[in-house]
């Protein structure tokens, strides 16, 4: 029985009360890899009867064996009969059915995550990453977006993973959801957990705002990587040079590495982006995110020399291996400025790094058929890759990691890539050098807000109320932060034309806990006075205090505390009885399961004198717990910002670091 109930009628529905029919899987859409097939035959009972929960007994013979060939198929369960009949995209905040604001904020929130313009693999439920979930299947959406069209404002709901415990009595102080994804016993985090544990139905990939509810499309990696390749050319230029005919070379035109030319032409420098899938270059090439495609080697030198020439700015893409460029354009004498790499080294064998002398088809055939060998490849192409970077930061390129895992895979592949002390790599990543003491350290990170109204209108006025508010605090900051304060009002100022809303009126910027308290205050005025309407508040995880990552965003951690993670759980509790309306806690993220905790919130602004003192209390924690711990492991930049902040807010005591001085330790008999 197909339904006739509108958007309203069917959310409040949950579960259908009778069998919806199977559905076709959509011609068009971009269907999630085949996974693992990890479970035994008695695991796979288990997966099937764990699915098997969520609906009546009458229908358990039919979903049984429907259920039994979608783990057979695709390694997993997702219920694809159960997605709803409606068009998933994130609505105005009053066309939602519910009982109080927060969770129809919510729900337009989720409903983004899952908008097919928006998400990579929506019939999977996977907004990003591959694997960075909203929900493990059809029916935990169906029952959570129930829950919120019910929750009243003194009731909480509990995410495990995507599965939604329930509804539980709380306060109107309380956040409405509390999520988890992915965490687990640390003994059981290794990445084949995650595909025996996600396949069995109980935990889930997050990613950082899968799960969280707070992607908002290609805006937060563009916003993101030009920050960091404008500071990255700030390191190697004269003051006043500019990037303009000076090369960033790289590789990678996927999901989040397709910002990297759009990224380059606004910091103004030539980019050359090696991608091995054509079709992936093409793609980015047509949507405009990179300039001119080349795929033979002699036209990209000729057409890299005279871009130098004329001082151009350009983003080139060129079809074939990374490997190759680095080794001709050392042939060749081209000197790059700037290098790094976003291939998907996270995951080196099944597809995300290919290796070099071999097409991209074999490649794919070797994955499928003889993966020791492609294995043996991958390994021996990181070397050489190793090797031609070494060639050319030798003669005086400054290469960074740009959180894929290259220097990691790199070295252990055999890959030069070690430091004299064996300890640590040669090349810093982008948060030791760049990030880190630029942004991190001050507080400065990716703040973003979406317009609840769902009016492109509404985003204009708050792009002008950030800036202004921006450009006010920047005639009071110190020298110390106003390069990060001048490129975020360019940005801001710029931010309508580079027409990056995807989905949800969203906005994103860096700002530091000061900024960020300022604009979201001139926010809710603005809604109070009925100038806008309600705006929901967030971050990316990857942020100050979010997220503990050792090789990532706590790479510039260096008291032995970066393998922690009590910054990101902290966090995520103090955030929560701060007035957060909903906050997320997730394993996994960019760089792998096990390999990072990262934490979220997501505050909704309604105009009230309520909504202000929330927005105070949060986000000054939000910020400032990470730049304490940040000061606390003696990072010079942290403690700047700490004692600024400690000046402005007396309530705020913090512990600051001794520094010892270095002849005490050396005279130590160890
Ligand atoms: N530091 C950050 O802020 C940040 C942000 C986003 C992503 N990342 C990391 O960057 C990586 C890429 O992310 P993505 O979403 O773009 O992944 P993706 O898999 O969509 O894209 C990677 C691309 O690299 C190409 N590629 C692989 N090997 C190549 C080779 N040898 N030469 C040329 N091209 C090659 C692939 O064909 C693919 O299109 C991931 O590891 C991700 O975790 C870091």
């Amino acid at each position: 029985m197909e339904t006739t109930m509108n958007f309203q009628e069917e959310v409040k529905q949950g579960i259908p009360s009778a069998l919806p029919q199977p559905k076709p899987y959509p011609a068009d859409a971009n269907r999630a890899p085949k996974r693992k097939d990890i479970l035994s035959v008695e695991e796979k009972q288990l997966a099937v009867r764990n699915a098997l929960r969520y609906f009546p007994k009458e229908w358990h013979q039919e979903l049984a064996v429907e259920f039994a060939q979608e783990l057979k198929d695709f390694g997993r369960i997702y219920m694809y009969r159960f997605k709803p009949s409606y068009h998933m995209k994130s609505r105005s905040l009053t066309d939602y059915p519910a009982k109080c604001e927060q969770a129809a904020a919510i729900m337009l929130m989720v409903e983004n995550n899952l908008d097919p313009a928006v998400a990579q693999h929506p019939e999977e439920l996977i907004t990003y990453g591959g694997n960075g979930a909203v929900f493990q299947n059809w029916a935990q959406y169906l029952l959570t977006m129930k829950y919120l069209s019910e929750m009243e404002s003194d009731q909480t709901l509990h995410l495990y993973s995507g599965h939604p415990m329930g509804l539980f009595p709380s306060s109107i102080d309380a956040p409405r959801v509390v999520v988890t994804n992915g965490m687990m016993i640390p003994n059981y985090s290794q990445p084949d957990d995650w595909e025996k544990f996600n396949a069995l139905g109980v935990t889930q990939y997050g990613q950082m705002t899968a799960g969280s509810f707070m992607y908002i499309g290609p805006q937060g990696i563009v916003h993101g990587t030009t920050i960091t390749v404008m500071n990255a050319f700030r390191k190697v230029l004269n003051t006043g040079e500019s990037p303009k005919g000076k090369i960033f070379l790289t590789a990678g035109l996927g999901g989040m590495s397709g910002a990297q030319p759009k990224a380059g032409n606004i910091a103004n420098c030539v980019t050359v982006c090696a991608e091995v899938n054509a079709n992936a270059a093409t793609k980015r090439h047509q949507q405009g995110w990179v300039d001119e495609l080349i795929d033979n080697m002699d036209t990209l030198i000729a057409r890299v020399k005279e871009a130098q020439a004329n001082e151009e700015v350009v983003s080139i893409a060129f079809i074939g291996n990374i490997v190759d460029v680095w080794e001709s354009f050392y042939e060749k004498e081209i000197f790059i400025h700037l290098g790094s790499d976003q291939t998907s080294l996270h995951n080196p064998w099944s597809g995300g790094y290919y290796p070099v002398d071999i097409s991209y088809e074999e490649s794919n055939r070797l994955i499928r058929e003889e993966p020791e060998v492609f294995k043996t490849k991958v390994q021996a192409t990181l070397k050489r890759h190793a090797d031609a970077v070494n060639k050319h930061t030798a003669r005086g390129t400054y290469f960074f990691d740009y959180g894929n895992a290259f220097l990691l895979e790199a070295s252990r592949a055999g890959g030069d890539v070690m430091a004299e002390n064996g300890i640590d790599f040669k090349y810093p990543s982008y948060v030791q050098d760049i990030l880190g003491p630029m942004c991190f350290d001050y507080g400065f990170g990716p703040f973003r807000w979406v317009c609840a109204s769902g009016k492109s209108e509404d985003l204009d006025k708050t792009d002008a109320i950030a800036a202004s508010v921006l450009k006010k605090i920047m005639q009071e900051s110190p020298a110390e932060i106003q390069q990060q304060m001048q490129d975020n009002i360019t940005w801001i100022e710029d931010a309508k034309q580079n027409k990056l809303v995807v989905g949800s009126q969203a906005r994103i910027l860096y700002a530091d806990a000061q900024g960020r308290m300022e604009i979201a205050k001139a926010f809710n005025d603005a809604i109070n006075n009925g100038e806008i309407g309600p705006v929901v508040l967030g971050r990316d995880h990857h942020d100050v205090s979010g997220t503990d990552s050792p090789f990532r965003e706590t790479s510039n951690i260096y008291d032995g505390s970066r393998f922690t993670a009590d910054m990101a759980i902290h966090n995520v509790i103090g955030d929560s009885f701060r007035g957060a309306t909903w906050v997320s806690i997730h394993n996994g993220g960019g760089v792998g399961w096990g390999e990072v905790v990262n934490g979220g919130f997501g505050m909704l602004l309604d105009g009230s004198a309520a909504a202000e003192q929330r927005l105070k209390s949060m986000l000054l924690f939000d910020v400032n717990n990470g730049i304490a711990r940040r000061s606390w492991a003696r990072n010079e930049e942290a403690n700047f910002a700490i004692k600024r902040e400690m000046a402005r807010t007396p309530k705020l005591k913090v512990t600051l670091a001794n520094l010892v001085e270095d002849d005490i330790l050396n005279n130590l008999s160890l």
